[in-house]
């Protein structure tokens, strides 16, 4: 973007009056503390203990420590001028074992977080599941235990009554595309299972989870609207050719359409030509589940980070966007990249045109059915150099932040994108990639957890401090 556009107050002209800008973490990512106020373990703690999974050989044990320096970080985003702020409530924090009453310590601390949010005038965005599934249920099975999902509703009864006066907006589930693919069909992700696609059991088991959630949300009557997240990327053939073409829309298919037409339709796609025997698992279900999957939404979450191109045959490395994923080598199509494209620290094409296609996708596929959209995550990874001053002038995030909010505010016709949460308030713990991938506007020293805001902070800071006055 052109430096006049990126002019604070020029930038701020820009954002209607309403349209919420916050950010976004996830619990396990920052929160540490995983063996205090009686938390129970995640299927994320058993797999970063395995050798090998976890790129730096790391853990999520301590993170950010946000578990004890909340009240710092609430002071962060209060200085940033957030309207709104997305977190995530930990399962086995809130529910060890994900059965049974609640803990009380666990909901301790989230009422403390909530009344520090409130007390600081930013709206509370909470997701009920971000991927830290209790390792109890995920012994038994996990996602691909239907008795999960039916859990998942019950753990949202004890959020709900919990918080339900607090929350703004509710999010039952993030991503499920991501659990399914990195978690179940590559093992790139917890629980590390390979079973491309006999992983789909796991789709539909997180679809029905978010069903039985937004139920018992609704039952309880929480004040706050209530919504999914879903990560959608558009998919677009390496060559112009017909086997490229095919493999493009049977991802399209997995990644993207399988997670929003129940939600938002209340079906399962057609499989394309050929490819019905992969979906069975999805196509032969009961059509109660697809009732109860496709709940009313008040909103619906959008997370975009980048697209997909596919070429097929397979691929001669398992390169994925998440990292290296042996079973890749077994898929007969191969994720290839863009060269036409800056790259950003974790190798993603940085595409903002693609995210005007994301929402022209979404509008066109789901119309009258799509409820307002708000962009619940988007942002980068740099590896942010420290300057000789202790500064960290991360320009390059500025203008992928400035170009991608641009698109939402821009939205497409037939999507009512209603605001942008930056991924993420914090450098975090990156799952599979450990602490090797920044995407904070505020640096975070994992030896000393010194929080020191970065350039992309100060800009945020300073266009939202310009914005006029309703
Ligand atoms: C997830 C985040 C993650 C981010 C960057 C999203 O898929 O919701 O938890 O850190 O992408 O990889």
């Amino acid at each position: 973007m052109i430096e006049e556009e990126l002019e604070p107050a020029t930038f701020a002209r820009r954002i209607p009056h309403g349209f919420t800008i916050g950010a976004a973490t996830a619990a396990f990512q920052i929160e540490g503390a995983v063996r205090e106020g009686g938390r129970g373990e995640s299927a994320w703690d058993t797999f970063m203990a395995e050798p090998g999974r976890i790129l730096d050989g790391s853990t999520a044990a301590i993170a950010d420590d946000h578990f004890h320096r909340y009240r710092e970080d609430v002071a962060l985003m209060k200085d940033l001028g957030l309207d709104s702020y997305r977190f995530s409530l930990s399962w086995p924090r809130i529910q060890p074992g994900g059965k049974g009453r609640a803990n009380r310590e666990g909901v301790a601390f989230y009422d403390r977080l909530l009344d520090e949010f409130l007390a600081a005038g930013i709206r509370p965005m909470a997701t009920l599941y971000h991927w830290d599934t209790p390792q109890e249920l995920q012994k038994a099975g996990g996602w691909l235990s239907r008795d999960t999902a039916k859990r998942l509703g019950d753990y949202a009864t004890l959020a709900a009554e919990a918080f339900g006066d607090r929350v703004d907006m509710w999010v039952t589930i993030n991503e499920p595309t991501t659990v399914t693919l990195n978690g179940y069909a590559l093992g790139i992700h917890a629980p590390g299972e390979e079973l491309l696609f006999d992983a789909l059991p796991a789709a539909h088991h997180q679809l029905l989870g978010h069903g039985y959630s937004v139920q018992a949300l609704r039952a309880v009557g929480v004040a706050g609207g209530i919504g999914m997240t879903n990560v959608h990327s558009p998919v677009v053939p390496a060559r112009d050719r017909v086997t490229d073409r095919y493999f493009a829309s049977v991802f399209d298919t997995v990644h993207n359409r399988i997670f929003a037409d129940p939600v938002l339709l209340g079906s399962y796609p057609k499989p394309p030509f050929g490819s019905g025997r992969l979906f069975r698992a999805l196509t032969e279900v009961d059509s109660e589940d697809l009732a109860t999957i496709h709940q009313p939404l008040d909103f619906y979450g959008l997370n975009y980070y980048m697209p997909t191109r596919i070429r097929a045959g397979s691929p001669k490395n398992g390169e994925t966007p998440d990292g290296e994923a042996e079973r890749m080598k077994d898929v007969p199509f191969s994720l290839v990249e863009f060269p036409e494209f800056a790259k950003t620290g974790f190798g993603w094409p940085v595409a903002p045109e693609y995210f005007g296609v994301a929402l022209g996708e979404v509008a066109e596929r789901y119309g009258e059915a799509l409820p307002p959209v708000y962009i619940t995550e988007g942002g980068v990874s740099y590896p942010d150099a420290r300057s000789p001053k202790g500064a960290f002038h991360d320009a390059r995030r500025i203008d992928y932040l400035a170009e991608h909010m641009a698109m939402a505010l821009d939205g497409a016709p037939g999507v009512d994108v209603r605001g942008y949460f930056v991924w993420s308030l914090l450098d975090n713990w990156e799952w599979a990639a450990g602490f090797s991938q920044r995407f904070g506007l505020v640096h975070v020293d994992f030896d000393t957890l010194k929080r020191t805001p970065k350039d992309s902070y100060r800009w945020l800071q300073a266009v939202l401090a310009s914005r006029p006055a309703p």
